[in-house]
Order: C-alpha cells, then sequence, then structure tokens
C-alpha cells in the first residue's frame, strides 16, 4: 500500500456505494435533492458550489442551485431556507459559507432544519455529536475518519494531536477521534511547545489555515499525517499545513494537497444527503 492517502480513490469508492443506494431508493420512488444556496459572487464558493452540483450528478441525487445577489438581506435568505424547509423534494440544505458581511451565519444555520442540515452546523447537531447519537457527521472531520480508517490504522489508545480549535472542524474532529477511543490533544495558537505536542501524535490531523508549517520535526516516526489545510504558498500554488515533501519520508501515512482530505468533504456531504432522505423515508 501507498503511504499516500489517495482521496480521490476513497472518495470515488464513497460515492459509488452513495450512487448504488440512490438508484436502489429510486425504484422504491424515492429521489433524493440537495439545496445548495450562495450568496455573492465570492470565486472560492462559487467553484466549491459548482463541485457540489457535480457530485449531486455523479451520484444521482437532484441538485437545486439558488444563486442570490451580494445585497441579499437577512429577510430574504430566511425567507428561502424557510421555503426549502418545507420543500418535500428537498432532503438537504446547504447554505456556502462565508457569507456576505451584513449576514450573520449563525441567524441562517439556526433556522435550517436539524434534519435537512447536510453540513451538521446547527446547535441541534452540534450537541448530538458530543453526545455521540449522530446522523450527521460534519463533512471535513467524517472524511478525515474515512481517510484513517483507509490506511487499517487503528485508532484505539493512541495518541492523536489535533491542530486548531474551529467549530468546523478541530472541535468535532476531536470528538470523532475520541468516540474512537483515541487519546486526543487539541492544539491552538496560544499551545506552547506546540512541536513537542506535535511530536507525541501516532495521528496528526492539521486544520491550522498556514502554508506549510508542519515541517518533518513536528511529527514522530510512522505517524499518520491528515492535512485539512488549503493555502496558496509563496508561488500562488495550492498546497496544505503540512510541508508534505519535508514530511512524507517520515511519516507512515501522509495526505496530500490538493486529492487528500478535500475530495472526501463532498463525499461526506452527498452521505449526509442520502443519510437524510432515508432518515425521512425511515430507512434509519
Ligand atoms: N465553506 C467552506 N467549507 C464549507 C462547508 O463545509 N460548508 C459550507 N456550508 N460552507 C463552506
Amino acid at each position: 500500500m501507498s503511504k499516500i492517502i489517495d482521496g480521490k480513490a476513497v472518495a470515488a469508492q464513497v460515492k459509488e456505494r452513495i450512487k448504488a443506494e440512490a438508484a436502489q431508493l429510486k425504484e422504491q420512488g424515492i429521489e433524493i435533492g440537495l439545496a445548495v444556496v450562495i450568496v455573492g459572487d465570492d470565486p472560492a464558493s462559487k467553484v466549491y458550489v459548482r463541485n457540489k452540483k457535480r457530485a449531486c450528478e455523479e451520484v444521482g441525487f437532484n441538485s437545486y442551485e439558488y444563486a442570490l445577489p451580494e445585497d441579499t438581506t437577512e429577510e430574504q435568505l430566511l425567507e428561502l431556507v424557510k421555503k426549502l424547509n418545507a420543500d418535500d423534494k428537498v432532503n438537504g440544505i446547504l447554505v456556502q459559507l462565508p457569507l456576505p458581511k451584513h449576514l450573520d451565519d449563525k441567524v441562517i444555520i439556526n433556522n435550517i432544519l436539524p434534519e435537512k442540515d447536510v453540513d451538521a452546523f446547527h446547535p441541534v447537531n452540534v450537541g448530538k455529536i458530543m453526545i455521540g447519537n449522530y446522523s450527521f457527521l460534519p463533512c471535513t472531520p467524517a472524511g478525515v475518519m474515512e481517510l484513517i480508517a483507509s490506511t487499517g490504522t487503528e485508532i484505539a489508545g493512541k495518541e492523536c494531536v489535533v491542530i486548531g480549535r474551529s467549530n468546523i472542524v478541530g472541535k468535532p474532529q476531536a470528538m470523532l477521534l475520541l468516540h474512537k477511543n483515541g487519546t486526543v490533544t487539541i492544539c491552538h495558537s496560544k499551545t506552547k511547545n506546540l512541536k513537542e505536542v506535535c511530536r507525541r501524535a501516532d495521528i496528526l490531523v492539521a486544520a491550522v489555515g498556514r502554508a506549510k508549517m508542519i515541517t518533518s520535526d513536528y511529527i514522530k516516526e510512522g505517524a499518520v499525517v491528515i492535512d485539512v489545510g488549503m493555502n496558496r504558498d509563496e508561488n500562488g500554488k495550492l498546497c496544505g499545513d503540512v510541508d508534505f515533501d519535508d514530511c512524507k519520508d517520515k511519516a507512515s501515512f501522509i495526505t496530500p494537497v490538493p486529492g487528500g482530505v478535500g475530495p472526501m468533504t463532498i463525499a461526506m456531504l452527498m452521505q449526509n444527503t442520502l443519510t437524510a432522505a432515508k432518515v425521512k423515508h425511515g430507512i434509519m
């Protein structure tokens, strides 16, 4: 097995399984729909939304895209969210973040029905993750767990270090590793001796947002290194938080950027949308 974890290949396997299940459901008259809402013209968001739409096509879901102008008011956006909450064809609702500054993402997320919140950002879903009783997992941490599983690495009893404490990645990531009985440390900008803490990790998940910050001196020999970062290097090239070339010989497994965690995030969004449909129809 290669030590470079091929996120594209693992994502393709996940999507194949989802596609087969979606086809089976269609035979029973159940169609699956994902609504994706984008406000404004952020170029990166537009690319993400296009990729999500494409993934829906790949797995046989219906996708409904709502592209709203930059000056959309909170009232208008909430009106759309409420319409989608009530729409039987829509199993999942995703409002692409970041929203323009005048819109409060918390207000919007709180108004998405938890059973359609395929990002798992709603406080109800966040709480369910905390107690280990969940339907949806946030897409990026869930994708990371699939990538670790693909290496055959046992998590129970291992030292797991997560760098970053965001609500979207760091915190839920730590919780998922804890659910698998890892011994989990969360590091952040105030952590002392970051390098020493990281060097204890059997499994290191980097979600810092700083290009190539994690060099080989942060890594224990044989560690599994998962890079959630999505940055540009000094030449404008896409890169992660981990200095891949410097770390690849020391790690037992390592994800590249691009082609590691990124493709998994969208695959897990498809997984959550399928789950939403199955829960709605009492299949799980
Ligand atoms: N913007 C960047 N990543 C995400 C994501 O996972 N979900 C949403 N809704 N917006 C994002």
